[in-house]
């Protein structure tokens, strides 16, 4: 039930201009995939955006062999004249920021108010950081080595932008090229990304975007000239990649899945607690690899921290993500919303409460409602699997040993959240969680200059930061 009413706040589509179709972007030139087009859709209204090429291993290769011939030249550059380009890409996703965020919100079915106010700026933000280390490499302590060569890059659907920036900009940083390819379900900022690249004068060939399925992802990890993997998504693709790579020269990193614990404590401020809680499981509907999903409680404050969080929740207003007010945006596709709905189906037949506010879900589109489970055991699977939706699952603690215990007892382990006034606790519990990146009164905070990777099954090597500039060099 919302306190308020509020009229609708649409972000204009107008300053969007969808073609009906895209080509592959192959050595600074718009080209014809060999494949059969898909089409991409706006997961909140089903309605088919543009169609896109498909690449097969031969377009792949086309696209390996141009960031090859770009690799000499490109590398030989001085840092500074690199750095000139990675600005310019950053200030130009500054000038067309509107433009991005909504063809964001459009492809991936985020609210308008994340794609405009954490999406875009941090791939700004990242260009201008690797931008920054270009011509410094020395002094970060990389002094003499060399670039790998050709990088090829596979990336989610989860922040299509941002996780295009994670990859390409480090990779461009230290001398590198690449083959990108964006996740089936949101190409299009991925396509926009190589228009700036012209619009930048970028060379030929430095940038290639190829699009397409499971199989043009394979084709890029698997083509024998490419020096360097890089994957965002699934474990289970993840493991796929590994050994794909295993016994080749190629440099891999893996960002994976999670099942993070976000550990509240008797002693925490409640309502800033319930704000980082509900950031952490229902930012971008929970599509977050680092999402707080486990929420551990101290018993003690158990049910005052459910009540308000109860509260809170039925005050979110799901929907329309173009609209301003949108908390809650659609569900990237129909196969995600298929394996959130048998998962929390799952959570329920195992026996624990779920709830959700009240809330209307519309008639078209891919949806579902925040979600919390109380009750929930350490054996029940809506504990241990990644949902990747919005889903909380509640278990209660009673000493900071058990919450690390139970924190750490999971084959993630890519990120934990702490709530406490005591900075001692912070840095005890820090100490022990077996997470790479550990938020401490707050969560699902970015920072360029902050590596991000896991631990154990959430995959290994570290982006962003100077270890991102680390994973691109031969050192
Ligand atoms: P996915 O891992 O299949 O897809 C990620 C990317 O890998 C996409 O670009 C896809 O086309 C590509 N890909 C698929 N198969 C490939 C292969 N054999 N070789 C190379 N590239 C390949 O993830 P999907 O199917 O979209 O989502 C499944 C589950 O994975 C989600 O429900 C979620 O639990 C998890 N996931 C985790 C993400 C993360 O950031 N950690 C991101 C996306 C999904
Ligand atoms: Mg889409």
């Amino acid at each position: 039930m919302a306190i308020f009413e509020y009229a609708p706040a649409p972000e204009s589509r107008d300053v969007v201009d969808i073609k009906p179709s895209y080509g592959l972007f192959i050595d600074g030139e718009f080209a014809d995939g060999s494949g059969t087009p898909f089409k991409t859709i706006n997961p909140a209204t089903e309605e088919k955006l543009a169609e896109v090429a498909t690449a097969t291993s031969d377009d792949v290769d086309r696209a390996v062999r141009a960031a090859r011939k770009a690799f000499g030249a490109w590398s030989e550059l001085p840092g500074a004249e690199r750095a000139k380009y990675l600005f310019r890409i950053a200030r130009i996703i500054q000038e067309r920021a509107r433009e991005l965020a909504v063809l964001e919100s459009l492809d991936n079915g985020k609210p308008i108010r994340e794609s405009r106010d954490v999406d875009v700026p941090l791939v700004a933000a990242h260009f201008f950081y690797y931008a920054g280390w270009a011509d410094k490499l020395a002094y970060a302590g990389f002094g003499g080595a060399r670039p790998l060569g050709v990088a090829g890059q596979v990336i989610p659907w989860n922040f299509p932008l941002l996780m295009l920036a994670w990859k390409i900009a480090p990779a461009l940083a230290c001398g590198n090229t690449v083959v990108l390819k964006p996740a089936e379900t949101t190409p299009l900022t991925a396509l926009a990304f190589a228009d700036i690249c012209r619009q930048a004068d970028l060379p030929p060939g430095v940038v290639n975007i190829v699009t397409g399925a499971g199989e043009t992802g394979a084709a890029v990890v698997g083509h024998p000239d490419v020096n360097k993997v890089a994957f965002t998504g699934s474990t289970e693709v993840g493991r796929v990649i590994a050994r794909a790579v295993a016994g080749t020269d190629k440099k891999l990193t893996l960002e994976l899945g999670g099942k993070a614990a976000n550990i509240v404590f008797e002693d925490a401020a409640v309502d800033q607690a319930v704000e980082g809680i509900v950031n952490g499981i229902f930012f971008n509907q929970g599509h977050v690899c680092c999402a707080g999903s486990r929420l551990l409680v101290q018993e003690s404050v158990h049910d005052e921290v459910l009540e308000a969080l109860r509260r809170r929740l039925s005050t979110l207003r799901l929907g329309d993500p173009l609209d301003k007010n949108t908390d809650i945006g659609a569900i990237n596709s129909a196969e995600q919303l298929a394996k959130i709905r048998s998962l929390s189906d799952l959570g329920e037949s195992e026996g624990a409460q779920r709830w959700s506010p009240s809330c209307e879900l519309p008639d078209k589109g891919f949806w579902f409602p925040p979600t919390v489970f109380t009750g929930v055991a350490q054996s029940h699977s809506i504990a241990r699997d990644e949902i990747f939706g919005p889903v909380l699952s509640v278990l209660t603690f009673r000493t900071p040993a058990e919450a690390v215990e139970k924190a750490n007892n999971t084959p993630y382990g890519l990120s934990a959240g702490i709530w406490t006034e005591k900075g001692s606790r912070i840095l005890w519990m820090a100490d022990r969680l077996r997470a790479g990146v550990v938020w401490a009164n707050t969560f699902n905070k970015f920072d360029p200059a902050s590596p991000f990777g896991g631990y154990k099954e959430s995959g290994y090597g570290r982006e962003g930061g100077l270890h991102g500039l680390e994973a691109y060099l031969d050192v």
